[in-house]
């Protein structure tokens, strides 16, 4: 009937190797995981863009480690139901407090900063993770700022400014910039080309906010030696980080074959909590993959456009500060 041969054991055969290999193939795309036992008792954390993706899963194991997490996220309705789920996922529901905020809109930025300096007395872990891709059109915020380079940095640059002072006071202070692989593309990072519409396309603008938080990341470590900075590739996750992009659809059509070749969320969020949470970090200021340590583009390298990027960010943002 199915088999040709009659022989089961035939079969098998074939079967057990093919699954075997089905089997670990996916367990190198699930990449590398934060093994270490590690709880993060007492830790306040503020994670961005914390109602999808791998914000939300690392809320979750930040959360069931010990931690109380800020859920900043830029729409309250989005945000309630994602701390549902995390609540029914097993997280403590006191330790989960949402606050809303729009990385593409400074003045939002200062207001939650103002009630996170209320409620806290310091800050462990800063998790800037919030990103959107493929916008079709240029577009700009009501800051002047090109959409993609202030959502996925000019943003975080802020929040991170505003809150430096407060993660200097923690004992262990981290920040941890969620980059990404696609940042060797991009061509410039000066505001005057980025702001400028003919310069404009979905991936460009991407890869150049990408670029910068390494930039940024590495020019922070330099600045503020007391707090471990570190960007990272969370790896490529089956997200909805294409939800503005209108290639949403895809995730549906390709569903099983997405689900197969790409990261979970959870999986996505292991090596930011690598970077949040490890004993063992090697260094400051460095770029990392599925947990190790790995070469960023030789673009991100000199540290003279660090500090060009870093003075620039903080001309834009001055009257914010
Ligand atoms: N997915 C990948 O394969 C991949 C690969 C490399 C790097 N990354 C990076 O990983 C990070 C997380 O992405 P993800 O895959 O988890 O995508 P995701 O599921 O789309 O999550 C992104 C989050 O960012 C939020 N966000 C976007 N713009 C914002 C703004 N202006 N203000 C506040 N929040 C904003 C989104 O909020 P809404 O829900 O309200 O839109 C969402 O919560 C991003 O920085 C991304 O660049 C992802
Ligand atoms: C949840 O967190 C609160 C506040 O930190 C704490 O008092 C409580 O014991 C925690 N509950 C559980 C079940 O761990
Ligand atoms: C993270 O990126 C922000 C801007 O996106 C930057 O201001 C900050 O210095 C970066 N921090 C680290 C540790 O990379």
């Amino acid at each position: 009937m199915f088999s040709s041969s009659g022989c089961l054991f035939c079969d098998l055969l074939y079967i057990i190797p093919l699954i075997t290999a089905f089997y670990f193939l996916r367990q190198y795309i699930r990449g590398g995981q934060f093994k270490e036992n590690v709880r993060a008792n007492g830790k306040i954390a503020v994670v961005t863009g914390a109602n999808s993706g791998v914000g939300r899963a690392l809320c979750e194991e930040l959360n069931k480690r010990g931690a109380k997490v800020y859920m900043l996220c830029r729409d309250e309705k989005r945000a309630a139901q994602a701390r549902e789920q995390l609540v029914e996922n097993g997280c403590n529901d006191s330790n989960l407090l949402i606050q809303t905020v729009d990385l593409a809109d400074f003045s939002s930025i200062r207001d939650v900063v103002k009630i996170l300096l209320t409620e806290e007395s310091h800050i462990d872990i800063l998790i800037n993770n919030a990103g959107l891709l493929g916008i079709p059109q240029f577009e700009k915020t009501k800051d002047g700022v090109e959409k993609t380079w202030q959502s996925n940095y000019l943003g975080h640059f802020l929040l991170t400014e505003l809150l430096l002072s407060s993660l200097e006071k923690s004992s262990d202070p981290r920040i941890v910039n969620v980059s990404s692989i696609v940042h060797p593309l991009a061509d410039s990072i000066d505001l005057d080309y980025v702001n400028n519409p003919k310069n404009y396309g979905r991936m460009k603008a991407y890869s150049r906010s990408k670029l910068a938080n390494i930039m940024h990341s590495r020019e922070l470590s330099t600045r503020y030696p007391k707090i471990k900075s570190s960007s990272c590739h969370p790896g490529n996750i089956n997200s909805n980080i294409l939800s503005t992009s209108g290639w949403i659809f895809l995730k549906d059509i390709f569903a099983p074959i997405f689900w197969f070749c790409f990261k979970t969320e959870m999986d996505g969020a292991q090596t930011p909590l690598h970077l949040a949470l490890s004993q063992h970090l090697k260094g400051n200021g460095l770029y990392y993959s599925d947990c190790v340590v790995v070469e960023e583009s030789e673009k991100a390298r000199f540290d003279g456009d660090c500090v060009k990027l870093y003075e620039q960010s903080r001309q834009v943002v001055h009257k914010w500060l």
